[in-house]
């Protein structure tokens, strides 16, 4: 059975605008899942559902995460469940310090193992040990991804859930950060991220689901959709074109999903 098995979901802002037509995925536990998609496809919308950010959503259809049923609960009853999500903007404590902001991804815990996550996260983002006292709006945005990351990491996520953690870094900022994610990955942590970055995102994932306009067009493995004319083309910078409005507006007319 899947971990997070989603079927069929419809979610609506003001109760009609569409954001997400019936929308159908799986994930399996301890694999990275890449969902895809150009501006307003859905993916934030996607994330926020899940999280249960959007009251009464979504108003068709399941999602089970782990055999429980969490569609229309609370958020503090989805993370309850291990559940975190990291949003685009990266939901800091902007005038705490690093420390304060760490400090507040434990609370409510108690057990032994906060100082061994600690000593992880320092030796992912080692930057992070050097700037404890640095008020987090002061950070750059690079370090403010690695903080938001860190502070999800001390909620000991079974499912992490990142809202493009690429967004507006220097190439080798966001290297480090997938870097990260990928040995977070291999202690075990599912992971759900959306990007617009797809070269990135199928260099770490192993699936990948295309969205467009609320649905899922293509899904495979990273290695099928990097193989994929479509996705090499419109995705990956491959072939020669862009992606401009225009460029968009002819490839709706031919394309071959
Ligand atoms: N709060 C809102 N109220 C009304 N419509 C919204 C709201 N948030 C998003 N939408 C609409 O829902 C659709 C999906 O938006 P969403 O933010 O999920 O897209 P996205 O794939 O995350 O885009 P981006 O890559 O730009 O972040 C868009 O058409 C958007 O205009
Ligand atoms: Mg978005």
């Amino acid at each position: 059975m899947a971990f997070l098995q989603i079927a069929n979901i419809e979610t609506l802002y003001f109760d009609r605008i569409y954001a997400l037509h019936g929308l159908t995925l799986d994930i399996k536990e301890k694999e990275i899942f890449a969902v895809l998609g150009p501006n307003g496809a859905g993916k934030t919308t996607l994330l926020k559902t899940i999280a249960g950010l959007l009251k009464d959503q979504p108003k068709k259809g399941s999602i089970e995460f782990d055999g429980h049923r969490i569609h229309r609960l609370p958020p503090e009853k989805v993370s309850s469940l291990g559940i975190v999500y990291v949003p685009e903007d990266r939901g800091l404590f902007r005038e705490l310090t690093v420390r304060e902001n760490l400090e507040l991804g434990c609370w409510g815990r108690h057990d032994k193992g906060i100082k061994d996550d600690l000593d992880f996260i320092y030796d992912l983002f080692p930057i992070l040990k050097e700037r404890t006292q640095q008020q987090s709006e002061t950070l750059s945005g690079g370090e403010q991804q690695m903080l938001a990351i860190a502070r999800a990491i001390l909620r000991r996520p079974r499912l992490l859930m990142l809202d493009e953690p690429s967004l507006g870094l220097a190439p080798l900022v966001a290297r480090t950060v997938y870097d990260a994610l990928v040995k977070i990955s291999e202690l075990g942590t599912t992971i759900l991220l959306v990007e617009q970055n797809a070269k990135l995102a199928l260099k770490i994932a192993h699936y990948g689901y295309i969205l467009e306009a609320g649905r899922i067009v293509l899904k495979g493995t990273a290695a099928e959709l990097k193989e994929n004319e479509d996705v090499q083309e419109l995705y990956l910078g491959m072939g020669g074109q862009t992606v401009s409005p225009k460029g968009w507006r002819l490839y709706k007319k031919r394309r071959r999903w």
